[in-house]
């Protein structure tokens, strides 16, 4: 088993831990192609430890500073976001770790699919918003999409104890994030730092607050749909607070079939890398006699809207998920910046996607004008409603 391996967004909460989980699998796990967007301190430290032939830089204004970091380095710097596309489909690499964050990856990812690459993939926004295509793609093309996102590894490796047509349910857990037993009230002024207090998962900012207002299970629902080619009404979630229990499938007689582990997203990371083989890895270990008792509960819908609205569009399909993830990342981003109430991140949603007349043509291009006008529309809803609050 060896792999020659690219990974987009290396500096990221999952791309550091996939670098140290191909640096414990040894020799034959090379590391290709690293890239970044901003942060060229930690990816220079990266391209010292792990010498990759490709360095990718999306944020031209850092390449300067990436160069003069790198000093004598002798392989290629590659800068801007079309470097994210050329490393995707690099002859070199067979496999592509999709770790940056956001649409952002689509391009890369489709590229990824088009070359016929093994794609691990953790940047679930691709899959949400042009799931048709880039599944068709990758099968016209022979590239394998394999989840590292907890949730779809579980349900990817409990599907191997049955057939397609036997499975009668997807599972897919949520921890219930910080806010699990909030009040609307409560969650309508939460602080960023409230917000991204996970209780079981340490992520990176944008999918933490996903989190925290269930959007990141809404957008997993989508996911889902596309990766394991199920319809939605086969599709549930519930909540386990304790993050053991990664997804589960329920089979036609009644079996189900559950994935346990430590919230730890190296496991599903090196699954991805290894399959179909397992191996030793650097893993934490479960300790059920010590954790003593697992616990399930309905979602509470009324007050995370976000599940109910991510499955709707799920159900629209076509260009709906475009503006959903597209509002989303417009509000997350200004909630972040302090400019925005949290509560205001799902309503802003909540517009964009009733305002939208959906279309059902699934090409590249209006993917990205749907984009476009989704991001424009949750800014201006937004600034009317900051205007609203301090009139
Ligand atoms: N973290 C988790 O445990 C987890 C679990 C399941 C799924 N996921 C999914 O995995 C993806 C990555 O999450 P994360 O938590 O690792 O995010 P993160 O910590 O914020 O890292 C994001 C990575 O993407 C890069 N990046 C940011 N903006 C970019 C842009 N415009 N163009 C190209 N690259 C850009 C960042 O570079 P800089 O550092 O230079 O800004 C960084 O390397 C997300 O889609 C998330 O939903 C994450």
């Amino acid at each position: 088993m060896s792999k020659k391996i690219a990974i987009l967004g290396s500096t990221g909460s999952i791309g550091t831990n996939s670098l140290r989980v191909i640096e414990a699998l040894g020799p034959k796990f090379e590391i290709v192609a690293l890239t970044a967007h901003s942060n060229t301190e930690m990816l220079a430290g990266q391209v010292r430890q792990f010498k990759p032939k490709y360095v990718g830089l999306t944020n031209p204004q850092k390449a300067d500073d990436l160069r003069d970091r790198l000093g004598d380095y002798d392989g290629e710097i590659l800068v801007g976001p079309a470097s994210l596309v050329e490393i995707a489909g690099l002859d070199e690499t067979d496999t592509v770790i999709t770790a940056v964050v956001g649409a952002a990856g689509l391009g890369a990812v489709l590229e990824a699919a088009k070359k016929g690459k093994t794609l691990a993939i953790a940047n679930k926004e691709p899959l949400v918003i042009a799931g048709q295509l880039l599944t068709a793609t990758a099968k016209a093309n022979g590239a394998i999409i394999l989840p590292i996102d907890s949730e779809h590894s579980a349900v990817f490796q409990a599907l191997q104890a049955g057939r397609t047509d036997e499975v009668s349910k997807i599972i897919l857990t949520a921890s219930g994030g910080p806010f699990r037993n909030a009040t609307a009230g409560q969650m309508e002024n939460a602080t960023v730092e409230e917000a991204l207090a996970h209780p079981t998962w340490e992520m990176g900012r944008k999918v933490t607050v996903d989190s925290a207002t269930m959007m990141n299970k809404a957008l997993e629902v989508i996911e889902a749909r596309w990766l394991f080619d199920v319809s939605t009404d086969k599709i549930d979630v519930l909540v386990h607070p304790e993050s053991i229990v990664h997804s589960m499938v329920e089979f036609v007689d009644g079996s189900v079939v559950a994935m346990l582990g430590q919230p730890d997203m190296c496991v599903p990371i090196q699954y991805a890398l290894t399959y179909p083989r397992r191996v030793k890895g650097i893993g934490e270990r479960l300790k059920l006699g010590r954790l003593g008792k697992l616990t399930f509960e309905k979602p509470n819908r009324s007050i995370f809207r976000a599940l109910d609205l991510g499955f709707a569009v799920a159900a629209k399909g076509n260009s709906a998920p475009v503006v959903f993830n597209a509002a989303n990342e417009v509000a997350v981003q200004e909630f972040l910046a302090g400019r925005i109430r949290f509560g205001m991140i799902v309503r802003a949603i909540e517009h964009c996607v009733n305002k939208h007349e959906v279309r059902s043509s699934v090409s590249l291009e209006e993917l990205l004008a749907v984009d476009t006008w989704a991001r424009g529309e949750a800014r201006r809803y937004l600034k009317r409603e900051v205007e609203q609050i301090v009139r």
